[in-house]
């Protein structure tokens, strides 16, 4: 099942859960499923929400989302020239309230990772999903796997953790088929790659040649794997034959829940919906609990060389 539903009484009246049943739910993650809380367990102060929701960016639709910057307490994407120096850190303000309560439930909710994190951006978005106007590459419409084109993760998972607070209207996605066909899709077998230690940027040369998958090459920072999830993200966005037929599933997030899902690995697509907060985790590809299944490994058993 993709979408696993946790109802609020699954969480035993606010106390941490047990090592075994975080890291069942850590393994349900590493599988694809989608961790999803029909009402959220981080409910969002009244205020916070109210402020929120009176945003609407609509003068910066080239916009992905606006963004807080843990690490540094800072906000970048809010429009400098339309919102007072009070009202920028009113959401400064909000933004950390809302990473802060993330990662604090996500250090219990999901044990075993705790610690083998980087707590990423956390993101508002404030825009209506249906029918924007994006360069194909940043479109949210067209189903793909996430990779980040200035940040390579090194191997590190993208795990991300969403909140539809929007009062009355779902977010709708939709998913399809898992990681390891996908990337038989995108890549098919046999490989004819050397197998020598190293050799993993001529490994990938071969793979983007067999697939059209192009300018594979790791760049000054990236890693071979990097460099392919990349392009997987964008090979995905431009194949209109792969969007029109592969299997579909349509998943539609209530108001008022979160959900939260490996986005490197299960390829979504949001086709509707307004005002969303979410909180990126780059988590330890060491720390799965089922290392197997984490794209790198994936990636290795594939090519038979290290990639990152
Ligand atoms: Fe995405």
């Amino acid at each position: 099942m993709p979408v696993h539903a946790i109802p609020l009484a699954e969480l035993a009246h606010g106390l941490p859960p047990s090592f075994e049943r975080a890291r069942s739910w850590c393994a349900l993650l590493e599988a694809g499923s989608i961790l999803y809380f029909p009402r959220t367990p981080l409910p969002i102060p009244a205020p916070d929400l109210e402020f929120l929701l009176s945003r609407r960016q609509e003068a910066s639709p080239l916009h992905k989302n606006i963004a807080y910057q843990p690490v540094h307490d800072a906000l970048c994407g809010l429009e400098e020239n339309q919102i007072s120096e009070g009202e920028s850190s009113r959401f400064r303000e909000t933004m950390r309230r809302y990473s802060t309560a993330v990662a604090s439930f996500l250090a219990d909710f999901l044990l075993p990772y705790r610690e083998r994190w980087q707590l990423d951006y956390a993101s508002f978005r404030p825009f209506e999903e249906r029918g924007r106007q994006l360069p194909m590459h940043k479109r949210n419409d067209l189903l793909h796997t996430d990779a980040f084109p200035t940040r390579p993760t090194h191997g590190a998972r993208i795990l991300r953790f969403f909140h539809n607070i929007h009062p009355s209207r779902t977010r709708d996605w939709v998913i399809t088929e898992p990681f390891p066909q996908l990337v038989s899709r995108f890549a098919p077998h046999p490989l004819p790659l050397p197998r020598a230690e190293g050799a993993a940027a001529r490994c990938f040369k071969a793979l983007a040649e067999l697939t059209g998958i192009t300018s594979v090459l790791p760049g000054l920072k990236r890693t071979p794997y990097d460099a392919f999830m990349m392009r997987l993200n964008n090979a995905m966005k431009e194949d209109s034959e792969f969007q029109s037929h592969c299997p579909r599933e349509e998943v539609r997030f209530a108001p008022g829940s979160s959900w939260m899902v490996y986005t490197d690995t299960v390829p979504h697509a949001v086709l509707a919906g307004q005002f969303a907060l979410e909180q990126t985790l780059l988590v330890d590809a060491g720390a799965m609990v089922h290392s197997e299944t984490a794209p790198v490994a994936v990636l290795e058993r594939l090519t038979g060389a290290k990639v990152a």
